[in-house]
C-alpha cells in the first residue's frame, strides 16, 4: 500500500520518464529534461514504449502548450473546474524538468514576498541581509535551476500581486536589491498557471500580464467513450494504491458516464444543462465512491448509487437543479427504465431525492 494518498506525477511514472529518457531520440531544448516529442509521448501515452494515457481530449492542446513553453511566452491553462488544468500543468512540468513540485498557490492572500523572495527574519535581525536568510520562492527556485514553475489558480490573487509577474516574465529575472544581486533565470524556466473560469478575474487579468501569457482553453472531454477509459483508470489506480481487491462495475460505468453526458444538457432531448459542475473529475469521484460501498459496505452495485452519489457530491442544495432533475426523471429515465431495467434503481432512487417536495 502506498505510504501517502497521492504522490506527484513523476514518482507515480517515474519508469515511464526513465524509459523515455533512455530512448529519447528527439532533440531537447536547452534545459530540458526530455525532448518535446518525449515530453508528448509521456502525456498522451506510447504503444511502443507502453507509456500510458494520463490527458484525455484535445491532443493539439498539448502540443501547443509544450510549443509555448520552449519560448518566451509563458502558458495560462483556463477552463472549468475539473478540465485537468491542474493535471496538465504538473504532468508537463514532470515530463519537462523532472520537478512539478515548484507550485504557488493563488489565494486572496498571496503577497509579492510568495512569488519573489522572503526573509527568514531570524537571521534577517542576526546576520542581516544574506544568502543565509533569504528564502526563494517556487518561481526564483525554477529560475535558478532552470525549471518550470507552476502558479495555480493565479486569477485568485489580487490584481496588484499579479502584476508582480510583469516585469519577471519580460525580463526573466527578479532583482534582489537587498545583496545588490540579480537572479537571471537559466534556460529551461518557464511559467505554467492555471486559472478557472468559474471564478472571477480572467478578464480582469491586466493586459499587460495577458500579453505574456499564452492562453489554452482546457475543455470538458466530451467523448464517451474517452471518458469511461479515463474513469475506469483513475479508480483502479486510486484502488490500487490502497490495495483494495475490487473493480468497478461496468454497468455503473455506463449509467455513470450517459447520465453525465445528458445532464450537460441536450437540446435535441430537451434535458437543461445543470448548474452544478459536472466534469469528469467529479465522474471519478463518484465512481470511485460507489465501488468503496460495494467493497466496505457490501452494497450490490446498483444505479440508485449514482442517484445519491450526485445528490452528494454535485447538487448539494441546488434547488433549481433538483427540479431539472425531476425534469429529467420524468422525460428520459422513465421511458427508458420500460427497456432498460438496470436504470430502475436511479429512477426510485431519484424520485425520493429530487420530486418530493
Ligand atoms: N481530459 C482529462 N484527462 C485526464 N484526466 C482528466 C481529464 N478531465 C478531468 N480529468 C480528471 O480530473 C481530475 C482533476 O483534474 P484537475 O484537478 O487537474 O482539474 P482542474 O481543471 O485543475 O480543476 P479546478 O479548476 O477545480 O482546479 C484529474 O485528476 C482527472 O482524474
Ligand atoms: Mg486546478
Amino acid at each position: 500500500m502506498s505510504s501517502v494518498i497521492r504522490s506527484s506525477v513523476e514518482y507515480q511514472y517515474a519508469s515511464e520518464l526513465e524509459i523515455l529518457k533512455e530512448n529519447d531520440k528527439g532533440i531537447s531544448p536547452p534545459g530540458w529534461y526530455l525532448s518535446a516529442i518525449s515530453v508528448k509521448k509521456f502525456i498522451l501515452g506510447d504503444d511502443t514504449l507502453s507509456i500510458s494515457r494520463k490527458f484525455y481530449g484535445d491532443d493539439a492542446l498539448v502540443e501547443r502548450a509544450i510549443v509555448t513553453l520552449m519560448g518566451y511566452q509563458a502558458l495560462l491553462l483556463v477552463g472549468e473546474p475539473g478540465t485537468a488544468k491542474s493535471l496538465l500543468s504538473e504532468l508537463l512540468s514532470a515530463a519537462i524538468c523532472g520537478d512539478s513540485q515548484k507550485i504557488i498557490q493563488g489565494t486572496a492572500g498571496t503577497t509579492e514576498d510568495h512569488i519573489k523572495y522572503a526573509w527568514n527574519y531570524a537571521l534577517l535581525l542576526s546576520d542581516g541581509p544574506s544568502k543565509k536568510s533569504l528564502i526563494p520562492t517556487a518561481i526564483l527556485k525554477a529560475m535558478q535551476t532552470g525549471s518550470i514553475a507552476r502558479f495555480e489558480e493565479i486569477t485568485r490573487c489580487p490584481q496588484e500581486i499579479q502584476d508582480a509577474m510583469i516585469s519577471l516574465l519580460s525580463e526573466k529575472q527578479i532583482m534582489i536589491p537587498e545583496l545588490s544581486e540579480v537572479q537571471s533565470a537559466l534556460p529551461g524556466f518557464n511559467i505554467i498557471a492555471t486559472a478557472n473560469l468559474h471564478d472571477k478575474g480572467v478578464n480582469e487579468m491586466s493586459s499587460a500580464l495577458k500579453r505574456r501569457f499564452n492562453f489554452e482553453t482546457v475543455l470538458p472531454i466530451r467523448d464517451k467513450e474517452q471518458e469511461k477509459t479515463l474513469i475506469m483508470q483513475q479508480v483502479s489506480s486510486r484502488l490500487q494504491s490502497q490495495s483494495l481487491d475490487v473493480k468497478m462495475d461496468n454497468n455503473l460505468l455506463d449509467i455513470l458516464v450517459t447520465t453525465f453526458s445528458e445532464l450537460r444538457g441536450n437540446k435535441e432531448s430537451g434535458v437543461k444543462s445543470l448548474d452544478a459542475v459536472l466534469s469528469t473529475a467529479e465522474a471519478v469521484n463518484i465512481a470511485y465512491a460507489c465501488t468503496l460501498q460495494t467493497y466496505y459496505v457490501g452494497t450490490k452495485p446498483n444505479s440508485g448509487q449514482i442517484a445519491e452519489q450526485m445528490q452528494g457530491t454535485i447538487i448539494k442544495d441546488k434547488v433549481d437543479d433538483r427540479k431539472k432533475l425531476a425534469h429529467y426523471l420524468d422525460l428520459v429515465i422513465r421511458e427508458r427504465v420500460k427497456k432498460d431495467k438496470k436504470w430502475k434503481s436511479f429512477l426510485d432512487t431519484g424520485k425520493l431525492l429530487w420530486m418530493k417536495s
